[in-house]
């Protein structure tokens, strides 16, 4: 059983998924903790209710003691939402702590919205030279990455959306990818449209990717400056 920290920020339906797979015996993972930002995060509620420990970053972080680098030389989302949202060493420092007591294998996460900072990655990192770290993004990577990325989609006029399972490195939503699944958005007149239909996709696609991830039953090859996983 390979132990698993989901971390979430919200409503965690898809946690709700990843815990009725191993519920279910679908997914040989144990889900040692669930880690929220947001002490009010219904994913939380949840987990007490399947009396998993839930766990609450302190809120009391102190800015970054040095600026992030400029969205764009890291691939990250636009300036506004990147300062929203940025890493924080002394969070992840944090996390790392509420987590020493269940030594997890890998971190899951699952609407976690902050980026990650190396500190955690590095903490995760395999042997092999990946992070154990693994993130669901709502669009087809390396399109729409950030936030709102169905609502990005959708104004955008594409015809289709789609879903990416990928690590996680510190190069914000351009990690290895692991599985992706497209579906077609024509016809669809709202973004709430969208979303209804890539969340059905997601929480088939987590559980179905984790249970190879989260076994390590890939190889990776190195690709121009990248890491890309394949799985067997
Ligand atoms: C999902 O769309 C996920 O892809 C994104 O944030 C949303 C989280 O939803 N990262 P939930 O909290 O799992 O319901």
């Amino acid at each position: 059983m390979i132990s698993i920290a989901v971390l979430a920020s919200g409503r965690g339906s898809n946690f709700d998924a990843i815990l009725r797979a191993a519920r279910q015996g679908d997914l040989e993972a144990h889900i040692a903790a669930v880690v929220s930002d947001r002490k009010e995060a219904p994913v939380l509620e949840k987990a007490r209710a399947a009396g998993i420990p839930a766990l609450v970053i302190p809120p009391s972080a102190p800015p970054p003691a040095r600026p992030a680098p400029p969205a764009r030389e890291r691939g990250a989302p636009p300036a506004k939402t990147a300062r929203a949202y940025r890493g924080d060493p002394y969070r992840d420092e944090k996390i790392l702590e509420l987590l020493a007591a269940y030594s997890p294998r890998f971190l899951v996460l699952a609407g976690y919205m902050r980026i990650v900072t190396p500190k955690l990655i590095e903490a995760f990192r395999s042997p092999r030279g990946y992070s154990r770290i693994v993130n669901i993004h709502p669009s087809l990577l390396p399109a729409f990455p950030g936030v709102d990325s169905y609502g990005q989609a959708f104004r955008h006029g594409t015809q289709v959306a789609g879903v990416t399972v990928h690590l996680v490195e510190e190069e914000v939503d351009a990690g290895p990818i692991c599985a992706q699944q497209a579906f077609s958005i024509q016809g669809m007149k709202s973004v709430e449209e969208v979303e209804k239909r890539g969340l059905e996709i997601e929480h088939r696609l987590y559980p179905e990717t984790l249970k190879w991830v989260l076994p390590e039953r890939f190889d990776i090859e190195a690709r121009e400056r990248r890491l890309c996983v394949c799985p067997h």
